[in-house]
């Protein structure tokens, strides 16, 4: 699978859309919005600059994406009104994947800058929103120019899938899971990590290429409470959705060589993880870093199976359809959905979220 051409949220607006199935995402930022704030009026207040030029990597569609960036100028509005200075202009530059649905974020625009009107008094020109398409595992803008990177829940995707999870032979040696699982040998876990590693360090060394000397950058991601690799609570949806596949399989509906083939390129690290390799890479200085954890907060069991479900396959849909076809969506979420509300750990619905604030070493 060619991640960069393939991975997508579900566009549009509809039912099963990432903009109605977002909740999740939406949480994490809310919980990291004070390491936002603080972040960035550290940055506007070392030199208290007349523009501001910030990045939103993986930014999707829907109202997860302005969210960020109206806190981000609500944290520096609030900061100027206390000094009695005047606004910066906001050059933003939102990011994403080509797939991306830019078309539903840019008809919203028109809408975002009269809010900012209404709600701040800042006129037409204090913000200039743009789209900026590609992979951020490459260069994507010129040398020096961000000062501040945000991004949220999307660097636990990988930049493909790893590479070592065939034996010499061609052969899956990660058979019947989709994601590291109890079952998978230890090569699996470790092609996983080296993965991980390489692309969050290629990303590290290219945001800094990118951003102005003392640039901040706050990411947020999904993250392992434990360092054993196999831990049970940061692969709970991935396990769920592999054993509908393999029932799949068993009935028929799917080859099983087609599922065996199957793997996410996805990786929820240690906070250790993390740290290693911004220690390795060398050119950030970790400032903070924040652990959260959100759970699905509702007693329906039935309620929880359809939430669960239907962010799953907002999220993923695009992977499934490529590489298994469009025909057993509908059908694998809906089984998805009930086993999630039989499980009997459904009540474990937890997910760890790591944000850490960096600052770019001079
Ligand atoms: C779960 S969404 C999160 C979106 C948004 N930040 C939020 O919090 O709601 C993850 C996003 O990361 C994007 N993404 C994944 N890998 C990427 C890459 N290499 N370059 C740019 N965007 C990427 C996906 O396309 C997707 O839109």
């Amino acid at each position: 699978m060619d991640v960069k051409t393939v991975l997508s949220m579900v566009g549009g607006t509809g039912d099963t859309s990432y903009v109605n199935n977002s909740e999740t995402q939406k949480l994490a930022i809310s919980n990291s919005k004070h390491v936002v704030e603080d972040s960035i009026q550290d940055l506007y207040c070392t030199s208290y600059p007349e523009s501001l030029n910030i990045a939103d990597l993986g930014c999707s569609s829907g109202p997860n994406t302005l969210l960020v960036i109206r806190g981000i100028i609500d944290a520096i509005h609030e900061r100027c009104c206390q000094l009695c200075r005047p606004m910066p202009e906001f050059r933003v530059f939102l990011n994403d994947l080509p797939g991306n649905d830019f078309n539903t974020i840019f008809r919203s625009l028109a809408g975002f800058y009269d809010t900012l009107k209404e709600e701040k008094g800042l006129p037409l020109g204090t913000c200039f929103i743009s789209g900026v398409p590609g992979s951020f595992y490459r260069r994507l803008f010129p040398r020096n120019c961000l000062d501040f990177v945000h991004s949220s829940y999307s660097l636990h995707w990988l930049s493909q899938i790893p590479q070592g999870l065939e034996d010499e032979m061609g052969e899956s040696l990660n058979k019947a899971n989709i994601y590291m699982a109890e079952s998978s040998p230890p090569p699996v876990f470790k092609a996983y990590l080296e993965q991980f590693q390489k692309d969050f360090s290629l990303f590290l060394k290219l945001r800094s290429e990118e951003m102005t000397s003392k640039g901040r950058m706050v990411l947020t991601l999904i993250g392992r409470r434990t360092e054993e690799p196999s831990s049970g609570e940061s692969r709970f949806g991935w396990d769920l959705l592999a054993q509908e596949l393999n029932k799949m399989v068993s009935k028929g509906v799917i080859q099983k060589a087609k599922l065996d083939s199957f793997d996410l390129p996805y990786y929820s690290p240690s906070a250790k993880e993390l740290k290693d390799v911004i220690a390795a890479e060398g050119s950030f200085s970790l400032e903070q870093l924040q652990i959260t954890k959100i759970t699905v907060n509702t007693n329906d069991k039935k309620a929880k199976g359809q939430l669960v479900s239907k962010c799953i396959r907002a999220v993923t849909e695009s992977m499934l359809v490529n590489h298994f076809g469009e025909e057993i969506i509908d059908d694998l979420f809906e089984k998805f959905a009930k086993n999630v509300e039989d499980h009997p750990s459904k009540e474990k619905l937890n997910q760890v979220n790591f944000t850490f604030s960096m600052t770019k070493k001079v």
